[in-house]
């Protein structure tokens, strides 16, 4: 074990274990999108989960480092607000919010961390840059909305850790990347519908059972 100063308060810890994850099993809440628990290389990509730590001359985000014996880390000062909430709107101005009509209303990772950082879901002068999914073909059972996604990766993240051919991948680059199917080139089929694990991780319901397949599924 470690011992390690967070916001004035011991605490112990495994060495080695991850940073965030101390901080989010002592009720210190980080605002974080891209990281989870099983993650060995967390992508950092959302860059929410800032922290100041001794001896590193700029905020780093929690979720890629390790605690040590004698850390002294900082979750709360002005220089790690400012740039949550500077990573915050850029993800919102991607982000289409239609809160009343989201599948995610009221259980949402966007709501939570708004709330937190007192900051609105929808600032002002906010440009919007809603991505337009222009692929033709589509999912057999399952409905992506770009503009609701937020490139979290996490669907990408337990797709790969759930089976050996993944069916979906990150395409594009910059403002057009988004998620991309892919059909098991062995069956021609996807094995989605025995899974849905993407459906179900998906903090924002940018990936949907279609409504067609439900019906279709439904007992009679
Ligand atoms: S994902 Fe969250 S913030 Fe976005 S529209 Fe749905 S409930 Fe609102
Ligand atoms: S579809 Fe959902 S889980 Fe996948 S990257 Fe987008 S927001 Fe994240
Ligand atoms: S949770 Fe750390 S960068 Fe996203």
């Amino acid at each position: 074990m470690v011992k390690l100063v967070i916001d004035g308060r011991e605490i112990e810890a495994q060495e080695g274990s991850n940073l965030l994850r101390t901080c989010l099993e002592n009720d210190i809440y980080i605002p974080n999108l891209c990281w989870l628990g099983e993650m060995e290389k967390p992508s950092a990509s959302c860059r929410l989960c800032f922290v100041e730590v001794e001896g590193i001359p700029q905020p780093t985000t929690s979720c890629s480092m390790k605690v040590w014996d004698g850390m002294k880390v900082r979750t709360d000062t002005e220089w790690v607000r400012r740039l949550q909430r500077s990573a915050f709107r850029l993800l919102l101005s991607a982000h289409r919010i239609e809160c009343r009509t989201c599948p995610s209303n009221k259980k949402c990772d966007l709501q939570k961390i708004a709330r937190f950082l007192k900051t609105p879901l929808k600032p002002k002068r906010l440009e919007s840059l809603a991505r337009k999914d222009q692929e033709t073909e589509k999912h057999p059972f399952l409905e992506y909305v770009p503009d609701r996604c937020v490139l979290c990766g996490k669907c990408v993240f337990v797709c790969l850790s759930r089976h050996e051919v993944p069916m979906m991948a990150f395409a594009n680059r910059g403002f057009s990347t988004m998620i991309r199917f892919s059909h098991d080139p062995v069956s021609g089929s996807p094995p989605c519908d025995q899974c849905l694990a993407c459906v179900e991780i998906c903090p924002v319901s940018a990936i949907l059972v279609k409504e067609t397949f439900m019906i279709a599924a439904s007992p009679t």
